[in-house]
């Protein structure tokens, strides 16, 4: 099936041998079955499909490389309780927090955290996001964390946008374990039957204060390696206390939060492979004073991706423009900044760069046709740049045609 779009006004991607942000005028995209396989001005009229892209322009589908969706429910409760003066802490000493997700998804028949969940990802797809990384988490059990992932593999087949599992057992330790009895069921338990069923490509450990601590984590993310399972990190979210350092150390693929990384940190990142990723929407949802600071990073030499953080605890945001919007705003980052942070970046923190994130040949046609003049419009109209998708292309097929 041959599909070539024509009349795009620009086509936005990521120069990757100049590191600069590349626009391409008066293009023409042919798309081969679920691939690009040409972009240039004139590709011959012998297709199945011609798509009038009515001067719009065009970017790579966005990827959201950090999101909680498996989950029942919600927990407005606490928003309340935040603007009543109660911090994330405190809440989560008061019964609240990650624990509390935890109780609805054990009860839950896989059909029914299915259905929640298909709920809360199907929406990622209307702001353009064609890629996310989802993690179990609210389960914390070896059967809950099982039936999370699978439930992730069960959306991915049915819905038209691509997911990939993260294992997060480590997300909290449950009220029936001490610490270290919770960390030896993740070790000799979860970690070998998720990788047994192939349900995870990554491992993420919530590396803070009141969770895990680096030594706890370090333990997790190794068994996780031997398991064949690739480490990422929540890290240096609420304090520094070297979760960036180990995600370095432990050759993490992502260090995510930042809010108060070190200099020591920031070095280790800036040597290191690790991914920065900044999840702005959760400071913002969390109403935090200070954002992550993306500029440090950045003038550091770390490599920055965005994402939304989507959880029913910290960040309700989906829209990947709205990140754009925030990390512009808060984190110091500048458009093309925030662009790469969303596609090249994303994908590489995926281990996807090969695949996804750009729109070049041999690349996924996973497109979105914004109806826009500039891509500066993209985080201008945030959370209502919905209005302005006119088509997103996933592996080749129209998932949205406004
Ligand atoms: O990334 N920090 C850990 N996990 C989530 C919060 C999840 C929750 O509160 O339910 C986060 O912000
Ligand atoms: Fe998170």
């Amino acid at each position: 099936m041959l599909k070539k779009i024509i009349n795009i006004s620009k086509v936005y991607s990521w120069d990757t041998t100049n590191n600069v942000l590349d626009i391409k005028y008066n293009q023409q995209i042919l798309v081969n079955n679920t691939k690009i396989s040409k972009i240039k001005s004139n590709i011959p009229d012998q297709v199945d499909e011609i798509i009038d892209a009515r001067n719009c322009i065009a970017t790579p589908g966005f990827i959201d490389s950090h999101t909680h969706p498996i989950f029942i429910d919600n927990r407005a409760d606490e928003f309340i309780m935040r603007l009543n003066g109660l911090s994330y802490n405190q809440i989560k000493q008061n019964g609240g927090g990650i624990i509390s997700s935890i109780n609805k998804v054990r009860e839950a028949s896989f059909e029914e955290l299915y259905v929640s969940s298909m709920k809360n990802i199907k929406p990622f797809i209307d702001f353009g996001t064609t890629t996310i990384e989802a993690k179990s988490g609210y389960g914390l059990t070896v059967e809950d964390e099982i039936k999370s992932l699978k439930v992730i593999k069960k959306i991915n087949d049915n819905l038209d946008l691509d997911i990939i599992p993260t294992f997060l057992g480590a997300h909290a330790i449950p009220p029936e374990y001490k610490v270290n009895e919770y960390v030896d069921l993740v070790c000799n338990e979860m970690i070998p039957s998720v990788a047994e069923e192939k349900l995870a490509i990554f491992c993420d450990v919530f590396c803070e204060e009141g969770y895990f601590n680096i030594e706890q984590s370090t333990r997790i993310l190794n068994v996780a390696k031997s398991f064949g399972l690739i480490p990422r990190i929540h890290a240096d979210e609420f304090k520094y206390f070297g979760a960036s350092k180990l995600a370095a150390d432990i050759e993490a693929v992502s260090a995510d939060h930042l809010m108060e990384i070190s200099d020591e940190g920031i070095e280790a990142l800036s040597a290191s492979k690790v991914i920065a990723t900044l999840l702005p929407g959760t400071t913002f949802f969390l109403n935090k004073k200070y954002y992550a600071d993306g500029r440090k990073l950045i003038d550091n030499k770390c490599n920055v991706a965005i994402a939304s953080d989507f959880n029913p605890g910290t960040c309700t945001i989906r829209s990947l423009p709205n990140i754009m919007y925030l990390s512009m705003q808060n984190c110091g980052l500048t458009l093309e900044e925030s662009f790469l942070g969303v596609t090249f970046n994303a994908a590489k923190s995926l281990l996807k760069s090969h695949e996804i994130g750009l729109l070049a040949e041999g690349y996924k046609a996973d497109i979105i046709l914004w109806d826009l003049d500039d891509l500066c419009e993209i985080p201008y109209w945030h959370d209502s740049s919905i209005t302005r998708v006119n088509r997103v292309l996933k592996n080749g097929k129209s998932i949205i045609n406004q």
